[in-house]
């Protein structure tokens, strides 16, 4: 099934085009399929989101990398009929499948397939940035910063969450260590560059803000379990969610068949080692980040 609408494409050009690409192929389709799963795995960051988002009704939001919507509904229904929110990412199938649900939902929050970093919003018509996992994918995150404060009133605020470093965050750590004894060599990943740990280095993310133009930006620590696979055979579904989604997804798609044959078992066994309770659950890690404009 198709699920945008046919026509509607951002053109993968700009500093972002590579990103662009990336969120409209293969990991976008994926995302929007595994949206119920992946909202049940991330709902504590959500939840923590929220509490720093601190909504109050009437509030003018837009939720940065808004992906399948989640964050955006939540926002929505706290900003309520006299507020407005508007979830703005660049994948296509993820636009798609979060308008779908407002659409089931009722729900009034609207979403634009548009680059954040560059898109014209109308200056200072927004009281609120946010965003879980949605702002870290940007080639140069200091304009686009800069340029999404233009879109916040005098007094406007930030709230995100970002992931800190991958070790320390084992639900993504273990496999993908688990599975380097048997896979090709990985160049290390450049600090900084977009990705999910973009922002992983605080000091670095501080200084983002502030050169962007933010004021009193604070980075909070804030850890959860995470329930990476449940159902009747968790260590199954947590071994399926690792290799479809996230860093170990993209390097098992250039595998040989032995290759992936051992670092499967390796990563299952990974797994294995977290069941509680009739469920994987592994440690995640973010930083909470709020701001004024
Ligand atoms: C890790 S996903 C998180 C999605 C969603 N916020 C969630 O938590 O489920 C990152 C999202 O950021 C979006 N994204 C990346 N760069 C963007 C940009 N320049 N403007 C808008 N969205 C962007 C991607 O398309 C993707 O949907």
């Amino acid at each position: 099934m198709t699920l945008h609408n046919a026509g509607e494409n951002l053109a993968h050009e700009g500093p972002n085009a590579e990103q662009i690409e990336y969120w409209n192929g293969d990991a976008g389709s994926r995302w929007a399929r595994y949206q119920d799963k992946l909202d049940g795995l991330l709902q504590p960051f959500s939840d923590a989101m929220l509490r720093i988002a601190a909504v109050k009704p009437g509030d003018r939001t837009i939720d940065v990398g808004c992906g399948c919507g989640a964050t955006t509904l939540e926002l929505a229904a706290r900003a309520g009929a006299g507020g407005k929110t508007l979830g703005v990412d660049i994948s296509a199938p993820m636009i798609a499948r979060a308008r779908q649900r407002a659409e089931e939902m009722k729900s009034p929050a609207e979403f634009m397939l548009a680059d954040a970093s560059s898109h014209p919003f109308a200056p200072a018509s927004f009281d609120l940035l946010a965003s879980r996992f949605g702002i870290m994918f940007f080639l140069e995150p200091v304009p686009a910063f800069a340029h999404m404060r233009k879109a916040l009133a005098p007094g406007g605020r930030v709230a995100f969450a970002c992931w800190r470093p991958m070790k320390e965050n084992p639900w993504i750590a273990a496999p993908l260590f688990a599975a380097l004894p048997h896979i090709p060599k990985q160049e290390p990943a450049i600090p900084g560059a977009p990705g999910p740990f973009a922002f992983d280095d605080r000091d670095r993310l501080h200084g983002v803000l502030t050169k962007a133009g933010y004021s009193a930006v604070e980075i909070e620590p804030f850890d959860a379990p995470l329930s990476v696979g449940t159902g009747a055979d968790p260590v199954a579904d947590a071994l399926q969610q690792t290799l479809d989604i996230g860093p170990l997804a993209r390097i098992f798609r250039e595998l040989n068949d032995e290759q992936r044959r051992l670092s499967t078992a390796a990563v299952r066994e990974a797994l294995a080692r977290h069941v509680a309770d009739g469920r994987v659950v592994m440690g995640g890690a973010v930083w909470l980040v709020t701001a004024r404009a």
